[in-house]
């Protein structure tokens, strides 16, 4: 090559642009650096960054030059920029909200979605921190790269939007790490629940408020069956003991009024029986633990299942609602075992840990099935709202050697 001109090297058109940036540096006296296509040494076209600088200040100046084949790295970046193109349009057409962190926690990409969810626009977000938007403390682990990573299940948290409201939504958050396994950040997917969730809490009011229908409806029809019903009932007994008085002297009179008022006791008793169920008057007199031994005992006559209750010392007197709450669980789990379980006998027990009470409903029945039916009974859920509505929890052991009902409640009121 030494000794040749540049036409001479090269095609009209690139040696005139070479000779350009030589003129450059001659002129100026200083270093002009390009990205240009040169020709390889196998004919090909190259990416090369070109330097060109003066050797020499004196006139005309001498001009060296440098070039460094940077094809390859071209290449990768060109293949980058279109791999991230398409990462961008797949983030861009997802439903979900999605945002990328550096290490520092501040947002290097977000989707269209998320930023509507903010009520920002996209630039707005990008380079500032996560922290300002997100509420929630797993994501916040994940940021730090301590989240092992297979915990990335969705979970509830709350963004904070432009406009200082929140949203309710659920985020699965994931670190990024390098090929060689160093924290780069992490990738966020965000759903927004605020809809669901608000059906979920009406959903929730809305049970409340039947199962304290319930109860007013079951107290008012005790009250009504026991003091109007149950009375007139008396009242024609003690009718009929009078017209049997009066009826001595015939024989056969006699024996239908006998009858009919054995009818009348059985008919009597049978309404106080369902009078009680309905609401036993004894859970606001004598309390919880009769109410219980009171149901118990004709549930055993009922059904033949034989019931063991325990209470132990420490239980007492509780608040009302936590008493009503316990009758009606119990009666709903002992029915349930009658109906369901099949088997002969069942526990409860009832203690105090801490500041909660614990309520026990065993069976040694058959378990529950392992897909509950689609259109299955309020019985749980009415235990689990019941519980609810007092801070409590409801856990369900269920196999083959039967089913326990474990309530848990404090005793620090309600929620
Ligand atoms: N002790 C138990 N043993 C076995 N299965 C049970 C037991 N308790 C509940 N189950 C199962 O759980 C299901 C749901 O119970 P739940 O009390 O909610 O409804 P239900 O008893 O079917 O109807 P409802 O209580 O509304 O009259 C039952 O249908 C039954 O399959
Ligand atoms: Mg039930």
């Amino acid at each position: 090559m030494i000794g040749k001109s540049m036409t001479e090297i090269f095609p009209n058109d690139l040696a005139e642009k070479y000779r350009d940036s030589i003129r450059l540096a001659a002129e100026t006296g200083l270093d002009v650096q390009r990205l240009d296509g040169l020709i390889r040494g196998d004919g090909s076209m190259g990416s090369f960054i070109v330097y060109r600088f003066p050797i020499t200040e004196s006139h005309p100046r001498l001009i060296g030059g440098i070039a460094i084949d940077v094809t390859e790295q071209r290449r990768v970046e060109k293949e980058l920029a279109i791999s991230e193109e398409k990462y961008r349009r797949i983030v861009d057409t997802m439903h979900e909200g999605i945002w990328v962190l550096d290490t520092s926690s501040k947002i290097k990409l977000v989707n269209e979605q998320l930023a509507d969810m903010l009520g920002y626009d996209v630039d707005e977000l990008v380079g500032r921190p996560s922290g300002e938007f997100l509420v929630d403390d797993r994501s916040a682990l994940v940021l730090k790269g301590k989240n092992p990573k297979d915990d990335n299940r969705p979970h509830a948290a709350t963004l904070i939007r432009k406009d200082s409201t929140s949203v309710q939504i659920l985020v699965s958050a994931t670190p990024i790490y390098t090929d060689g396994g160093q924290y780069e950040g992490a990738l966020a997917i965000f759903m927004d629940v605020t809809e669901r969730m608000r059906t979920h809490e009406q959903l929730e009011r809305l049970t409340a408020k039947l199962l304290s229908l319930q109860d007013e409806e079951r107290r008012r029809i005790a009250r009504e069956l026991h003091d109007g019903t149950a009375q007139n009932l008396a009242a024609i007994g003690i009718n009929l003991s009078t017209l049997k008085q009066l009826s001595t002297s015939n024989g056969r009179l006699g024996k239908i009024l006998d009858q009919t008022r054995e009818l009348t006791d059985t008919a009597l008793q049978e309404i106080r029986t369902m009078s009680y169920l309905l609401h036993p008057p004894m859970l606001e007199e004598a309390g919880l633990v009769s109410a219980l031994h009171w149901f118990i005992d004709g549930y055993t006559d009922r059904t033949g299942i034989a019931v063991k209750l325990n209470v132990s010392d420490g239980v007492g007197r509780l608040a009302s609602e936590i008493e009503t709450a316990i009758y009606r669980i119990v009666q709903e789990g002992l029915n349930n075992v009658y109906r369901h379980s099949g088997s002969p006998v069942a526990g409860i027990s009832l203690e105090r840990k801490g500041a909660d009470v614990i309520l026990m409903i065993r069976d040694e029945g058959r378990g529950m099935p392992n897909t509950p039916r689609v259109d299955s009974g309020v019985g749980i859920r009415g235990m689990k709202e019941r519980l609810r509505l007092l801070g409590g929890k409801l856990d369900i052991v269920s196999g083959k050697g039967g089913t326990t009902f474990k309530s848990e409640i404090p005793l620090g009121g309600t929620k």
